[in-house]
């Protein structure tokens, strides 16, 4: 079987990630699935955004989580990116999509078509954006026992593990993806906001949550491992035993041709990448 592939935030080498047209380029790119990351609006809305705030990706500024889905749909997500969106894609001045719109769109793909949710927290401590999740899905009838929505097949990954746990009472174990990813402190001041923790006892908690979710793995407690493509490359023989003893293998983010034939060489199942047509192209001529 040739690796599954995702479209990382839809197609989003091409457009602005996370909007109408990335995902409906991802589906025009033959892609498997799509991934997506999700937040809650104030109002209790999931919408699609990667970062807690607004300002990298919208012509907004602050934090997702104080605005209303109907403040958030004020906003142009595309704009940022400079890539012309073609008419059949929208045009440009793309909303924030909601899961449900993503929901729409994919089922109206007329193929079967996976979705990865990757849920997004503001600290590593809040646990309210499973319920919300969970109770959203049911409420527009996925089936819980094989994960399916209509046509569309749902997997949830996440870094906490705690969130891997709470989910684990609602989905199957084979639909969830411990994301893992090796502790960079000087990616961690870059990166991260996490208000009042000293960076010091942050990386404590990314370095906790990094162990305890290797053991989520190791234990079979998921049944997909995610790390990164740079984790592969520092620790192959572990994602080879994982492999090996059954596990599947979802590595983010494959953009390069040399990567992808590494992660096919080891036997990886699934990869995630912003270009997916490029890393189809290169895994089928090979
Ligand atoms: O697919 C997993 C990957 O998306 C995790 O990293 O930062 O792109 O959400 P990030
Ligand atoms: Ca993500």
């Amino acid at each position: 079987m040739p690796p599954v592939i995702f479209a990382h935030r839809g197609s989003s080498g091409t457009y602005a990630e996370h909007t109408r047209a990335a995902y409906l380029q991802a589906l025009a790119d033959g892609a498997d699935g799509v991934e997506c990351d999700v937040h809650l609006s104030r109002d209790g809305h999931l919408v699609c955004i990667h970062d807690t705030t607004l300002d990298r990706t919208t012509n907004g500024s602050g934090d997702v989580a104080d605005r209303t889905l109907a403040e958030l749909r004020t906003l142009d997500v595309s704009a940022w990116k400079g890539a012309a969106v073609p008419p059949a894609f929208g045009g440009t001045g793309d909303q924030f999509l909601t899961l449900a719109d993503l929901l729409a769109l994919l089922g109206g793909a007329g193929r079967p078509v996976r979705l990865a949710i990757e849920l997004k927290h503001p600290s590593p401590f809040g646990l309210r954006l499973e319920d919300a999740l969970i109770a959203f899905l049911m409420d527009e009838g996925w089936d819980p026992e094989s994960s399916m929505l209509g046509t569309v097949e749902i997997s949830f990954m996440s870094f906490n593990p705690d969130s891997m746990r709470q989910l684990a009472e609602s989905a199957p174990s084979h639909m969830l993806c411990q994301l893992v990813a090796d502790v960079e402190p000087q990616e961690v001041r870059d990166a991260l906001r996490f208000g009042s923790l000293a960076e010091g006892a942050l990386i404590g908690v990314l370095q906790r949550a990094l162990k305890e979710g290797e053991e989520l793995i190791d234990g079979q407690e998921v049944g997909i491992a995610g790390p990164g493509v740079e984790y592969v490359r520092d620790h192959p023989e572990r994602v080879r035993r994982w492999i090996q003893e059954g596990m599947r293998v979802r590595v983010w983010t494959v953009n390069t041709e040399e990567d992808a034939l590494f992660l096919a060489g080891l036997g990886v199942q699934e990869m995630t990448s912003d270009y997916p047509a490029r890393i189809r192209l290169a895994l089928d001529g090979n």
